[in-house]
């Protein structure tokens, strides 16, 4: 039986879509049009498709305008990259994101490089970075901003909300890890970043009083890596093979959710905790953005 508070991200990211729809709404007001969000699928991968297919739909269901663009594999750096600067001085499109992973032949970074900065609301070019690594105010990757919000929420009542508590991020990636890190380094947390080479790995996240497991390995985080009490937030979406009488196989996170469900304090659930957060924080940027580009304020904390 779980012990752990479940936090519920679906709730909470619909409660987000709503502010974002009466912001989107008194921006189409003062602008005379509304905010405009382009994404970018280069391949046919399926799972992509339909997470893009996804973005379109609540970005229309938001009161913004969704521009889609879904190219074939062989698509060329030169072709994307002309996409990319159309988008750029397009007046229409507020924000661009090209989904990740790109197909082989292609330079990732050369394309997210290409991105205007004003425009990205996927937080992933070097000025975006560079202005959270220096603390600074910018656009800030979907899925670590979504986890910040679930434990600010988390920590509410908390004086000082995180301010002192010990952090654990395992993963280092550009998308989760270490914006992650950046993030609740601003929060005051102490934090430690591990991966796949960390020595005493469960010896390290067994320290964590807030635990963000963003590694891509199912249910590697199990229930003697958690002090009792810890919030842990789950990043991790692996699809197990398909059990007997299953077309698909069940989606599991990095964290072992019935043996770290009865330690924790608080946990995600996967699905349901942090992905729909995800597309959540991706429309807040995208009006973050869109007031920013017709210089029109937003209150700080608004949103
Ligand atoms: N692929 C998986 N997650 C993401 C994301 O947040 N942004 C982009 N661009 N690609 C992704």
């Amino acid at each position: 039986m779980s012990g752990a508070a479940i936090i519920d991200g679906k709730a909470f990211a619909e409660t987000l879509r709503g502010k974002v729809a009466k912001i989107a709404a008194s921006f189409e007001q003062a602008a005379g049009r509304k905010a405009g969000l382009a994404v970018v699928l280069v391949g046919e991968d399926p799972a992509s498709q339909v997470y893009v297919r996804s973005k379109g739909k609540q970005t229309v269901a938001c009161g913004m305008e969704s521009f889609q663009f879904l190219l074939p594999t062989e698509t060329t750096q030169d072709e994307l990259l002309h996409l990319v600067r159309r988008l750029n001085d397009d007046p229409a499109v507020d924000g661009i994101l090209v989904q990740l992973p790109l197909p082989s032949h292609l330079d990732e970074q050369e394309v997210v490089e290409a991105i205007d900065p004003n425009k990205d609301v996927d937080g992933l070019t070097p000025v975006s970075t560079g202005r959270l690594a220096l603390g600074l105010p910018g656009l800030v990757p979907c899925t670590p901003l979504g986890c910040l919000m679930l434990l600010a929420d988390r920590f509410r009542d908390r004086p000082g909300s995180l301010s002192g508590l010990d952090a654990v991020v395992i993963g280092r990636s550009i998308l989760v890890g270490k914006p992650m890190a950046q993030l609740l380094i601003k929060e005051s947390c102490t934090v430690t970043i591990a991966h796949s080479r960390t020595k005493d790995l469960a010896q390290v996240v067994r320290r964590a009083d807030i635990i963000v497991a963003a590694v891509g390995r199912t249910e590697m985080v199990k229930a003697d890596w958690v002090k009792p009490g810890a919030t842990v937030i789950d990043v991790g979406i692996n699809r197990l093979p398909p059990a007997e009488g299953e077309a698909k196989g069940r989606l599991v996170g990095d964290v072992d959710f019935a043996g770290v469900s009865a330690v924790a304090g608080a946990i995600t659930p996967v699905p349901g905790g942090v992905g729909p957060m995800t597309i959540a924080v991706l429309l807040r940027n995208t009006v973050v953005a869109a007031h920013r580009n017709e210089g029109l304020t937003l209150a700080e904390g608004a949103i």
